[in-house]
């Protein structure tokens, strides 16, 4: 039994990371892998950058500064499991057995996909025009990324939260059909970080690429000392006292500064220091917390090779995890060799014979009885009374010796009977159906083994 938690998340590959991207998703990821108590599994999600991207060299150059970006800043890559999605072929096998039980319906309520077909009919078009089979799908292999690993926990934005439960009812239905009472699936939680602000960009608005107002990270001094100066503040000249909390400027700086540097700069603004000045400032404290991880960047981008070997690592890693599990799941849903199935169903016997267990107690009375608990603690059996632990054990111990059962049904229950007697009975069941299943899993948990 693990309590270890599995964190998750993925960054689809089809631009540049901006600063932005560094404190709303990176800067957290990377102190999260830090936790002792947690596994991450962060990954390039460069399949689902093929539904957005149809351009191989934006694609090629996104996957390299994005893992950049990440190793320059700080991820361990000892410590998590840095992988490509694209290098894990167990990923889009598990899709495709998602895909199959996932319902059109839950599909056609993707938020993504509604965009699409609302701007085709707001277009007069079709509602179908320009949407690929990937678009639609994208959640189903976003269910099988998360799912594939067991992820507890899903950082992600909140536009994503819906594709995180669409995995959870998915991974719901899969379990249903074929675990057996089994869960193969963790049900996991999108993890929204309150606490981490989103950016403001240059214009004031959420720092994005879509509205072009973005500070670049790592592309050069020269580049994120442009942007700065380009910020939008109001019009009071330098002298004039300035108000930190209405000014994105000073919302930028908090989001780097300590408490100390935080409340000198908002003294200072207070007095009236120049726009300016606050922008030379912000540079100041950006280029001081980040210039060294963008000398590593540039390091890393000028030598792809040792980038591909991490990367390699990590895909081995991701893959001793997923390949063994992937097996599983195929033999659960019947793709099995042929060779083996009697071996498959002596295990799956066994396992069933292993887990049954005889519980017995003593009833106030005195009088000595036992329960027949199944694998997922299910009680199959109830024995009558009898006088002493003796005679129980001796009929517990007859259960067990291979002889045929004598279960006799009635009504929504049955009862077992020895030598004329009946000794135990099974619970009321719901229905005849439910009555003959529980009486198949006795027959299996009261099969002695043979090995
Ligand atoms: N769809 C996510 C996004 O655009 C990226 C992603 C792909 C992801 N697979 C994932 C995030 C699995 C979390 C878990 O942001």
């Amino acid at each position: 039994m693990t309590t270890r938690t599995r964190i998750l998340t993925g960054i689809t590959t089809t631009g540049t990371p901006h600063l932005g991207n560094y404190a709303g998703a990176i800067r957290p990821a990377i102190l999260a892998s830090q936790d002792t108590n947690a596994d991450s599994f962060y990954f390039l999600a460069d399949y689902h950058a093929l539904i957005k991207c149809d351009d191989p060299l934006r694609i090629q150059r996104s996957r390299m500064e994005i893992a950049a970006t990440w190793l320059a800043g700080g991820l361990d890559v000892n410590r998590v499991t840095f992988y490509r999605q694209s290098d894990i072929p167990e990923i889009p096998e598990l899709t495709w057995l998602l895909t199959c039980v996932a319902a059109k319906g839950l599909l056609n309520r993707a938020h993504a996909y509604k965009a699409s077909v609302d701007k085709n009919l707001e277009n007069g078009e079709d509602p179908d025009a320009g949407i690929t089979m990937g678009l639609y799908s994208y959640p189903v292999l976003m269910a099988a990324d998360i799912l594939m690993f067991n992820a507890h926990k899903v950082p992600v934005g909140r536009d994503q939260i819906q594709h995180v439960e669409m995995a959870r009812d998915i991974g719901q239905r899969f379990n249903h059909l074929f675990g057996n009472g089994k869960e193969f699936f963790t049900m996991p939680q999108a993890l929204i970080e309150e606490s981490v602000a989103t950016l403001p960009g240059l214009d004031g608005r959420k720092m994005s690429k879509s509205y072009d107002n973005t500070i670049p990270l790592f592309t050069s001094a020269k580049d994120m000392k442009d942007a700065i100066s380009r910020i939008v503040t109001d019009s009071r000249a330098p002298g004039e006292a300035k108000d930190p909390d209405n000014s994105h400027l000073f919302t930028l700086y908090q989001a780097f500064a300590t408490k100390t540097q935080e409340e000198q700069l908002r003294g200072e603004l207070l007095q009236g220091l120049g726009w300016g000045e606050a922008k030379s400032r912000l540079f100041q404290l950006l280029d001081d917390q980040l210039g060294e991880a963008r000398e590593r960047y540039h390091q890393l981008m000028s030598r792809p090779s040792d980038m591909e070997d991490l990367l390699q690592i990590g895909a081995r890693k991701a893959r001793a995890v997923a390949a063994p599990f992937l097996a599983e799941l195929r033999e659960a849903v019947g793709l099995r060799s042929f060779v083996n199935q009697a071996a498959v169903a002596a295990s799956t016997k066994k396992k069933a014979a292993k887990a049954a267990r005889f519980v017995s107690f003593r009833e106030d009375d005195g009088s000595f009885r036992f329960r027949l608990l199944a694998a997922d603690g299910e009680q199959l059996l109830l024995s009558r009374n009898f006088a002493d632990g003796k005679a129980a054990g001796a009929v517990t111990k007859q259960l067990q010796s291979g002889e045929a059962l004598d279960v006799r049904s009635e009504a929504l229950g049955f009862s077992v009977w020895l030598q004329g007697a009946v000794v135990a009975d099974s619970p009321a069941f719901a229905d005849s159906a439910a009555r003959d299943t529980a009486i198949e899993a006795l027959r299996v948990a009261l099969t002695p083994l043979e090995d």
